[in-house]
């Protein structure tokens, strides 16, 4: 509570100074029992559980109570744990430095983004895809485009989220007003169209039995289930969004993690410029989580029913709503996308998808259901019939690891655990070893 410190200063005689006393004291009690005369945003009251990360910190505290001597292991949250390589650090710190020279000092950039960085990702990511510089934007990550994407839209949309994914896209559109109220027992929430991706379609959906909507946002590789949409999957979905004149928003964050010839954006499906936003991240490439690094394309061929271009009104929210990344982090890009970086990079990359197979086979070889790994960061293990969050806690109190429990992401992830391969290989081997060893009979029991 703020309370100015000095006594309020009224114009007039000595007397002056009591009243201004006896306001203090008035304004205090006020205070008290403070309260604004703003009712609560009616969106923000929508929104259901608190976001499932603290719910699992605290978990983990309470687990850590309960055994103090317990080394856990968390394959839980999504952040990265290995360094940055040096050639991408010692960039940054140059170029820190220098901001204390005169020579040196930068001050704002471009709202869009560095030239150069942009002119690089166009070229690197994008290739032959026919991505121009102007089409690119940068960003603070990846989350926050989320969020200025639908800031772009405005409520008066209707979306469609795979079911399990990445829980911004519903959330942030519940905090816009895009969608109705929370339905009790379903786990979803009124105007969205959840489109179940398990084991059963391919982790596909059949879009011939879903109704329009005006956004399809749609995640690759898949942040739960780990699936990498396949060519012949990405072009139907192209065509359905061409079909019903839907657009779609491509989050690839985890591109970097594809190994096989699954596309890493939709800009390899032909059509797409005409109907995609790509948003993508530094994040989880380059261990850019903390530094903060991201771009959106919006290609100037994408235009509303009205034939206005998307891309005039992006950089208008960008303008007012953003003022353009970090320049350190920007500079950090830069030296991610020169030939050394990204030698660099897909080191550390290569540590995090060996983990994810050995994650893979572990479960696996104990007669479960893995999926993913292979072009994601992420297992995808199923339970058959058992909720997400009794395996989570009995992995936590057999094995002390901890996991993520499927429902957080949508209710087509109840009966599965998402296991994050963003550790050290010496971690992740410890899991898996303690896995087999405390859980594996365990949960073959549960089975049969
Ligand atoms: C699918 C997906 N998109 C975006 C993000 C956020 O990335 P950023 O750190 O760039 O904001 C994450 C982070 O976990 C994610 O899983
Ligand atoms: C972008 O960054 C590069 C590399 O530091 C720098 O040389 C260039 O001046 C920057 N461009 C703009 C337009 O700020
Ligand atoms: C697209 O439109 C067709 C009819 O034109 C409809 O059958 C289908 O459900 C729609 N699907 C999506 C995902 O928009």
């Amino acid at each position: 509570m703020m309370i100015a410190s000095k006594p309020i200063h009224l114009r007039g005689g000595p007397s002056c100074s009591m009243m201004s006393q006896i306001k203090m004291v008035y304004f205090m009690l006020a205070c008290a029992v403070s309260q604004l005369k703003l009712s609560r945003n009616a969106n923000m009251e929508k929104l259901r559980n608190g976001y499932l990360f603290p719910e699992i910190g605290m978990r983990q505290q309470e687990h850590l109570e309960k055994y103090p001597d317990a080394k856990i292991i968390s394959l839980g949250i999504g952040d990265t744990t290995e360094p940055i390589p040096n050639i991408i650090t010692s960039a940054m710190a140059e170029y820190s430095h220098a901001l204390s020279t005169r020579e040196g000092y930068r001050g704002y950039g471009a709202e869009q983004g560095n030239k150069t960085l942009r002119k690089t990702i166009a070229a690197t990511m994008y290739g032959d895809m026919g991505i121009e510089d102007t089409e690119v934007f940068i960003s603070d990550g990846a989350q926050c485009d989320i969020s200025r994407v639908q800031l772009l839209l405005g409520s008066d949309v209707t979306i469609a989220v795979q079911d399990p994914t990445f829980p911004a896209y519903v959330d942030s559109g519940i905090i816009m007003g895009q969608t109705g109220d929370y339905v009790a027992g379903s786990s979803k929430y009124g105007g969205i169209e959840y489109m179940k991706c398990g084991p059963e379609n391919l982790f596909f959906p059949d879009f011939s039995r879903i109704p329009r909507t005006d956004v399809i946002f749609f995640c690759s590789p898949n942040n739960p289930t780990g699936h990498a949409a396949s060519r012949e999957q990405l072009v139907q979905l192209v065509e359905t969004a061409h079909r019903n004149g839907s657009l779609i928003v491509y989050d690839s964050a985890y591109a970097a993690y594809i190994s096989d010839d699954s596309p890493r954006s939709i800009y390899e499906i032909p059509g797409a410029k005409e109907v995609a936003i790509e948003i993508s991240s530094f994040s989880k490439s380059a261990g850019f989580t903390g530094v903060r690094l991201g771009w959106t394309v919006v290609p100037h061929e994408l235009s509303y029913s009205d034939g206005f271009p998307v891309h005039k009104d992006f950089d208008r929210i960008i303008c007012t709503c953003f003022n353009g990344a970090s320049s350190i982090a920007q500079i950090g890009g830069l030296a991610c996308l020169s030939v050394e970086g990204r030698k660099a990079m897909s080191k550390v990359i290569d540590v995090y998808k060996q983990n994810a197979r050995t994650l893979a086979e572990t479960f696996g070889s104990m007669g479960l259901e893995a999926y993913g790994g292979s072009n994601s960061p992420y297992v995808w293990v199923r339970f058959p019939g058992r909720r997400s969050w009794d395996v989570f806690t009995e992995i936590l109190e057999k094995t002390h690891v901890i996991t993520v429990p499927g429902c957080g992401f949508g209710p087509g992830g109840e009966g599965f655990i998402r296991v994050s391969s963003f550790n050290s290989e010496e971690c992740v081997r410890e899991a898996c070893h303690r896995l087999t060893r405390l859980l594996g009979r365990d949960v073959l029991l549960h089975i049969l």
